[in-house]
């Protein structure tokens, strides 16, 4: 069969015919991929920045973003069927067995022996067929089936916000009495970057009754701006307005969902975090140059304001579900804007360059069967 793989040691990207996967244990399902979404982290493995094959491989299967149907079920596997859609997750759990990793938390791996499917020691989805266990296998309603490729980046917020709620239990953040769709009373969020995971983050922001603002570079009109307003968030170019104006607009500032990668703006945005506020940090900067920061100034709004930064990586089965749950509920409530935030479908043929050249646009999905 197919697959979109690179080659570290001949610095290739290419379609190449792989092996087909077979059924291991009675535990295991068989998936027909059908997308596959791409996203920054697949653009530096394919400029040989990050991943590494798979032990005994010189090549990497890539793809980590997926939506599948099922098409063979182990004798042992229960709740998944022949034609089910389903959403694998991506980080499967360190030899070692680490204590997160014993109880499915290798979101939260202690060693780092992790591997992440399509990203580093094990092959990805970019292909026509893949096995799996069936514990990994979120399934999806299949109304979902134009969208569902969306649910691994919104995992990121799904286990971020799930932190957040946790972590400001500390304080008298929500009103206890009030629905959970109301919850954020009249909290307020920025969201710092519009590419997919900071617009699906907005989504999740906004359903949870946060009063949203949307900051990112591209000046309206712009389909990010124009999503932005349809799920009743606020758009604010950082090319028109800079981030007092920013400030000044949204008042205190409850939450940052920052997703851009960006490290000087990240923290001058830092500096405008309000009383009591959270900072969510979910890009991965390259190696660059040591930054000038008010340290002073950012230290003692830590303390004399209660703050609190929080980095955030990959996401577990309960953020899977979390993230079905909420998809289905944007497609129910913003059908058009969700649809979007897809801005191109191409062929596999077609991915090698997609992933060398990269694309406009905001999430750009290979589409490997219908
Ligand atoms: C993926 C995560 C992964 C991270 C680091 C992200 O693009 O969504 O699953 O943990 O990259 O490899
Ligand atoms: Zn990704």
């Amino acid at each position: 069969m197919r697959a979109v793989v690179v080659v570290p040691s001949e610095k290739k990207v290419q379609v190449l015919e792989h092996p087909e996967p077979e059924l291991r244990a009675p535990s295991q399902v068989k998936v027909r991929i059908l997308d596959v979404g791409v996203c920054g982290t697949d653009r530096e493995i394919a400029s040989f920045q990050y991943g590494t094959p798979p032990q005994g491989s010189d090549y990497l299967v890539i793809g980590h973003e997926s939506l599948g149907e099922v098409v063979e079920v182990g004798a042992a596997v229960d709740g998944l069927a022949v034609g089910d859609l389903v959403v694998p997750t991506v980080r499967r759990p360190c030899p070692q067995g680490c204590p997160a990793c014993r109880v499915g938390r290798q979101d939260f791996c202690f060693t780092g022996d992790f591997t992440e499917r399509g990203i580093g020691g094990a092959h990805g989805f970019m292909t026509e067929l893949v096995v799996d266990e069936a514990a990994v296998l979120k399934r999806l309603d299949p109304a979902l089936r134009e969208v569902g490729v969306l649910v691994e980046p919104l995992t990121i917020a799904e286990k971020a916000f799930k932190q957040v709620w946790d972590v400001q239990d500390r304080l008298p953040w929500f009103d206890p009495n009030a629905a959970e769709t109301a919850r954020g009373l009249d909290h307020k969020a920025v969201v710092f970057g519009a590419g997919p995971v900071g617009l699906l983050g907005a989504m999740a922001l906004v359903l949870r009754g946060f009063e949203t603002w949307v900051y990112s570079l591209e000046r309206p009109p712009h389909p990010k701006a124009a999503i932005t307003e349809a799920i009743g968030a606020h758009y604010v170019s950082a090319a028109e307005h800079d981030m007092d104006a920013l400030a000044e607009q949204v008042g205190r500032i409850d939450l940052v969902y920052e997703a851009t990668g960006a490290v000087r703006p990240t923290f001058a945005l830092l500096e405008r975090l309000g009383q009591n506020g959270v900072f969510v940090l979910t890009g991965v900067p390259g190696h660059g140059k040591p930054s000038e920061l008010d340290l002073h100034k950012l230290m003692r709004n830590m303390v004399l304001k209660n703050q609190l930064v929080l980095g955030t990586v990959n996401a577990n089965a309960e953020a899977f579900a979390a993230a079905a749950r909420d998809l289905a509920e944007f497609h129910r409530r913003w059908p058009a804007a969700l649809a979007q935030v897809i801005s191109g479908r191409h062929a596999l043929e077609a991915a090698p360059a997609l992933l060398e050249q990269g694309g406009d646009g905001i999430k750009q999905v290979v589409r490997i069967a219908d």
